[in-house]
């Protein structure tokens, strides 16, 4: 069963708040997302492997570490998921992006496949998929089906808010998917949003409400 880790960061935490919060608008709420992205890949790369090599400095020579040089991909699930994306190039600038586009017929919640670009080597590549909300889990799922049928074998999911619902689905569908949230809410409502949440994550970021 896929793990699920939630990141209760001080600062991750207090911009979670203010995105939630209804009154803050478009341009504020991409630069918190943005934020927290960062914030979070910082988390998730944690596990990341190292190697030692040499270097000079000004007063002898040492033993020092340097990433292993792992091929990390990310994959944001369009439209929201887009938003996350420039805040954790800060921090994985050499990472490729991959992009899955999806959305959620309004009636079925069942996700409708519209594009997929993935990067050429993708069996050897680490891969964060990225949306700002995991509600039935039907998107995620969707997006690591497509992905593993073109080869993709080391996935993980990172979100900002989930349902207990989505993360079930997905850890059912999934089991070899860890799972990366800054909050686990309450539940589903009849229409499909997590509650409390944050409302339509697309809508708020691109302003299209
Ligand atoms: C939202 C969100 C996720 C999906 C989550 O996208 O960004 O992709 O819903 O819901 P699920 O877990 O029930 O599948 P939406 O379908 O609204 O598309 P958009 O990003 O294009 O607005
Ligand atoms: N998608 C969103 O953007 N928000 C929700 O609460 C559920 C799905």
């Amino acid at each position: 069963m896929g793990k699920v880790y939630v990141f209760d960061h001080p600062l991750i935490q207090h911009k979670l708040t203010y995105i939630r919060d209804k009154s803050t608008g478009t341009k504020e709420f991409r630069e918190l997302v943005d934020e927290i992205a960062t914030l979070m890949a910082f988390e998730i790369t944690r596990d990341l492997p190292l190697e030692e090599i040499e270097v000079e400095t000004p007063v002898q020579m040492a033993t020092s570490k340097v990433l292993a040089g792992k091929k990390l991909g990310v994959v944001p699930i369009l439209r929201a998921g887009i938003g996350m994306v420039d805040g954790i190039l800060k921090l994985i600038p050499a990472a490729k992006v991959g992009h899955i586009g999806l959305y959620r017929d309004p009636v079925t919640l069942q996700p409708v496949e519209y594009y997929l670009k993935l990067p050429s080597d993708v069996q050897e590549r680490d891969f964060i998929v990225v949306d700002p909300m995991l509600a039935t889990g039907g998107s995620a799922i969707e997006a690591v089906n497509s992905m593993k049928k073109r080869g993709a074998t080391k996935i993980r999911f990172m979100c900002i808010i989930a349902a207990p619902e989505g993360v079930e689905a997905l850890q059912e569908a999934h089991p070899d998917v860890d799972i990366y949230i800054a909050a686990l809410d309450e539940k589903l409502n009849e229409k499909g949003y997590i509650v409390p949440g944050l409302g339509d994550a697309g809508d708020r970021l691109f302003g299209t409400k």
